[in-house]
């Protein structure tokens, strides 16, 4: 994962503080460590530290007055643990370059063995360290030829960049597999790189995003671009202007409560414009060449991780029901290693709030070597996914910073169930007759509003419930795949292992876990299989689980008398009850986690953006 930032050509303040202010905006891709290279008194410099970047911040005062090229680094820990000899930049044994990675060397361990044999001393257990020294044992004097020799030697993905005592000028930098822009100053001519647009400081850019295997060498007069067989092409750039944007939690404590709190607004944006009332029809404006390949298709997969695979499950279901198609959701780090399930009947729909997720990334491109056809979802422009599909649209959730994602699902949930009533439409004509969709999918923000305003009774459950160790969340068809996506929620930032399972089938298994100590949040939002989840609520309580139930208003749930519950007042179709259960579910996962006095944000050991497979 990590991000890389990068500063060279007219450097006109600070680099230190242009580094930290990059870091920072990167520090969602991983926040175990940080670090920074730059030229001071002709040598290079290397400050790193442990934790996140303003610890780094507070260790670089003394170099805040330099404007040299610099390279910059935040760290999420593959090969190695979260100390400071493991934070990039990585340096060669004789101190003459440091260089900063994002991504996996593959093959690190064998060239870890060669060089060992020349007598290299490796002081880190990363595979980037490995690149230093292979740099310097291939290097002649010549930057580019060097780097080409490189990128010849290495196996796996990688966006590299990397400074040299011997060119105190100069910046290079090279990628595969992993996302790497390049970005010039339009006024100033200072240029920065970057492993996303994010972090870019506000104003008018030229921008370039490298392709796989090429090389660009930066320094004060040019931005020089090679391909892999050397030879030099013409810098493509595109105007991009960043309107900066700082991140402010403004009135909430957490980005994560702030998230929350924007779902209404995030669902807003993304149906604007994508519906015409009167006509009743859905109108995402997917080009022509969409509706043909989709007259072709057989079955449908939609692939994800994390939250966004649990929007898929939800999609898949409701595509399934709508259209009478085959429609599966799959994890993408499976999916792309399960070959009989693409071809040229087949479509992919990728889900991803970051696009640059690289499981996804890898699963989609497998299936487009079979000649699937792939539409992307995200939540992030000018990302690897959408370059990577042949269709996209995009939620417009506006950023989201909490590692932990909400805004970013209920708009994948929307925009998909948007997009399945799309192909209901290319298929039939018009919009099915019974439940009015639009209609129903507009009253949405308004009902998560009122949500919102009931969620003391939430916080105090999560009080009231903080000595519980084991958390089960059951539901069936809509309602299993909103349990999952809320137990991940719990782990995910109150660090409590919790299950997930469909109510019918907890007694193949689960229920041997079931006694006083143990917790189950009962979604019942699936009016058609509602008496059946009660039944297994009892079957719970009769070996004395506790049970905290989720339900809607007009249910009676005197049978069960649970020791918690929480009512949704939603009198619109079950299928888009899954936004409403996951708002409530996300503010207790949240309040149980205030509670324990956790990161909420930045959850230990993960990163928003996992560009590792
Ligand atoms: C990480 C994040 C999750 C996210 C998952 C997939 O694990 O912490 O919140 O759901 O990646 O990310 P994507 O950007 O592809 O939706």
């Amino acid at each position: 994962m990590c991000g890389i930032f990068g500063v060279c050509g007219k450097v006109f303040s600070s680099s230190v503080d242009q580094c930290i202010a990059g870091l920072k905006k990167l520090e969602y891709r991983g926040y175990d460590s940080s670090g920074i290279a730059l030229f001071d008194k002709g040598a290079i410099q290397v400050v790193k530290s442990t934790g996140k970047v303003h610890h780094l911040e507070e260790k670089i005062s003394h170099l805040k007055s330099l404007k040299t090229v610099s390279i910059a680094h935040t760290r999420w820990a593959t090969h190695g643990g979260v100390v400071e000899a493991n934070a990039h930049p990585h340096v060669d044994s004789e101190n003459s370059l440091a260089l900063v990675h994002n991504g996996i060397i593959e093959n690190f361990f064998e060239i870890k063995l060669q060089l060992e044999k020349k007598g290299v001393l490796f002081r880190s257990q990363t595979d980037t360290e490995v690149i230093a020294h292979l740099f310097t044992d291939l290097y002649d004097g010549d930057l580019l030829g060097t780097m080409q020799r490189l990128l010849a030697r290495l196996d796996g993905s990688f966006a590299i960049a990397c400074i040299h005592k011997n060119h105190p000028d100069s910046l290079i930098v090279t990628k595969r597999d992993k996302p790497l822009t390049i970005a010039k100053d339009a006024t100033l001519g200072q240029v920065l790189v970057t492993s996303d647009r994010n972090a870019l400081y506000g104003g008018e850019f030229l921008t370039l995003d490298l392709e796989d295997n090429q090389v660009a060498l930066l320094d004060q007069n040019a931005i020089q671009l090679f391909e892999r067989d050397s030879s030099k092409i013409f810098p493509n750039f595109e105007p991009f202007t960043v309107k900066d944007t700082p991140h402010f939690k403004g009135e909430y404590s957490h980005f994560m409560l702030k998230e929350i709190f924007e779902q209404p607004s995030a669902i807003r944006r993304t149906l604007e414009g994508r519906y015409d009332l009167e006509g009743n029809r859905v109108l995402l404006n997917l080009p022509k060449a969409f509706e043909e390949t989709f007259e072709t298709v057989s079955k449908i997969a939609l692939i994800g991780c994390g939250t966004s695979y649990h929007a898929a499950c939800i999609a898949a279901h409701f595509l399934e029901e709508l259209l009478g198609i085959s429609a599966e959701a799959y994890i993408a780090s499976e999916y792309r290693y399960r070959e009989s399930l693409s071809d040229a009947t087949t479509l992919v729909i990728a889900i991803s709030q970051s696009g640059e997720t690289a499981d996804t990334i890898a699963a989609l491109r497998e299936a487009k070597k079979r000649k699937a056809k792939v539409l992307s979802i995200t939540n992030v422009p000018y990302s690897s996914i959408i370059r990577d599909s042949d269709f996209h649209l995009m939620t417009q959730a506006g950023q989201e910073i909490s590692v932990c994602s909400t805004k970013a699902f209920t708009s994948q949930l929307l925009l998909l169930y948007l997009l399945s009533l799309q192909m209901y439409q290319f298929r039939n004509g018009s919009l099915p007759f019974e439940n009015n969709w639009i209609q129903n999918l507009r009253t949405l923000p308004s009902l998560i509003e009122s949500l919102l305003q009931r969620k003391n009774l939430i916080e105090a459950i999560a009080a009231e419930t903080q000595g519980f160790e084991k958390i089960l969340f059951i539901g069936r068809q809509y309602m299993y795949y909103t349990a999952l996506e809320s137990s991940l929620k719990l782990k995910e930032i109150n660090y409590t292992f919790s299950l997930s399972y469909p109510a019918g089938e907890l007694k193949h298994g689960p229920l041997a876990l079931i006694d006083e100590n143990t917790l189950t949040v009962a979604l019942l939002g699936n009016r058609t299989t509602f008496h059946k989840t009660i039944s297994n609520v009892q079957e719970i309580q009769a070996r004395n689980g506790k049970i905290f139930a989720v339900h809607q208003k007009d249910q009676n749930l005197d049978e069960i008398s649970p020791d918690y519950s929480f009512s949704i007042d939603a009198p619109i179709p079950e299928q888009l009850l899954p936004i409403l259960y996951a708002v409530a579910l996300q503010l207790y996962a949240f309040y149980s986690a205030l509670k324990k006095g956790h990161d909420i944000d930045h959850p230990k050991n993960l990163a928003k953006s996992v560009t590792v497979e």
